[in-house]
């Protein structure tokens, strides 16, 4: 494992909190995605030992009568993901459908897992009635949450980091994972007394040894809200985005289009910027100065929503840009070969996990005693 710079000064970095999340390739990422995921990620390289991957498998739950956009998406959201300064030398960055454990291990969980369980996670009925026009009465849909529980637990991970809207998603992990560990906890044999002293014969206890998948917990992204151009919540299904690698004139013109406090219809209406949802992108962008200077003119008209939204757009291109010259720093050929590197590291993990839970549910034959 490479040792960082920082991990120098924190000890070895195998002995920090692991941390284990991913995204599926839905194309190029927005800053929704950065704020609410990213951002996060990126802090978190510092202090746990992290893996970030993609859910290529995933993406194929709803797209698998047309898969060609998977790995073009997949691509995109690499670069994004080295955009935003995810760190090849800090965190393992790997493609899921590269590490086949992660398929066994979903296998192997699907055998104990309640149909029940899997019928009522939320989205999953949301999901099918959202895409009607897809076909999403597959097994494969139905086992998204066996096959997410399999890429966290088959690392061993302390924290799941991920949004509210996955929370669902990691709890029903740690049921899959309790259910797993009650059915085939190694189980340890302990022997008491009984040292020839004593009339006492040795008493044998078993007890179970350790958990083979221990209970991930979330970890809540704090994210602050995040409107889109229309005012509803930044989404790609509303094709509301600022895309993490929109150049300049576009975050500009896409600011120009977006919609603010319905009350301020004239340049000399006064508006509230708790209203608007250009003020909320203040408010996670801006300055205080400039806040300050857009609540004076916004409640007294002082200043207009044209010049209120270039301070935006400063602020949105300020923030973006670093994260632009990262991409542009990176070619497709390195950015694969990053992939492929953290795919061999994960699956060098992945199978260490394995070969415990292999020999839990009794299926390593060379465990069995020869005859
Ligand atoms: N379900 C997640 C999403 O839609 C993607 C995902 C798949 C994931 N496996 C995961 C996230 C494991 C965290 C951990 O964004
Ligand atoms: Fe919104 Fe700014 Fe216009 Fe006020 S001045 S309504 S905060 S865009």
């Amino acid at each position: 494992m490479t040792v960082t710079e920082n991990s120098k000064s924190q000890g070895p970095a195998a002995q920090r909190p692991r941390v284990l999340s991913g995204m599926r390739p839905t194309g190029k990422l927005h800053l929704g995605n950065y704020m609410g995921a990213l951002a996060n990620w990126v802090k978190l390289q510092d202090q746990y030992e992290c893996y970030f991957f993609i859910a290529d498998w995933h993406a194929l739950t709803t797209e698998y009568a047309d898969p060609s956009q998977i790995a073009p998406n997949t691509l995109e959201v690499l670069l994004d993901y080295l955009a935003s300064g995810l760190d090849p030398a800090k965190s393992v960055l790997f493609l899921q459908s590269r590490v086949r454990q992660h398929a066994e291990l979903a296998l192997l969980l699907g055998m104990s897992t309640p149909l029940g369980w899997l019928e009522r996670v939320p989205s999953y009925k949301e999901m099918q009635e959202n895409l009607a026009n897809k076909d999403l009465t597959t097994y494969g849909f139905l086992g998204y949450p066996v096959l997410m529980a399999a890429d966290i637990l088959i690392y061993q991970p302390d924290f799941v980091p991920v949004g509210q809207d996955q929370q669902a998603h990691v709890e029903l992990t740690r049921e899959i994972a309790r259910r797993f560990n009650q059915f085939y906890a190694p189980m340890k044999l302990f022997v008491c007394g009984g040292l020839g002293r004593s009339d006492t014969p040795p008493t044998v206890l078993t007890a179970p040894e350790r958990q083979v998948l221990p209970e991930p917990k979330v970890l809540l992204t704090p994210s602050p809200k995040l409107p889109g151009t229309d005012g509803r919540k930044m989404s790609k299904s509303y094709g509301n985005t600022i895309l993490m690698s929109d150049p300049e004139p576009v975050v500009r013109q896409k600011l120009k289009t977006m919609v603010t406090d319905p009350a301020r219809i004239r340049r000399t209406d006064k508006g509230d910027p708790d209203k608007c949802p250009v003020g909320d992108l203040h408010k996670v962008f801006s300055t205080l100065e400039t806040m300050a200077r857009v609540y004076e003119g916004c409640r007294s008209a002082g200043i207009g929503c044209i010049e209120c939204k270039s301070w935006a757009a400063d602020a949105l291109v300020k923030i973006l840009g670093p994260i632009q010259e990262r991409r542009a720093s990176v070619t497709e050929a390195q950015a694969i070969e990053i992939l492929n590197e953290g795919s061999r590291r994960a699956e060098v993990r992945a199978e260490q996990t394995m070969v415990e839970v292999r020999e839990a549910m009794q299926m390593a034959l060379t465990t069995v005693a020869p005859a």
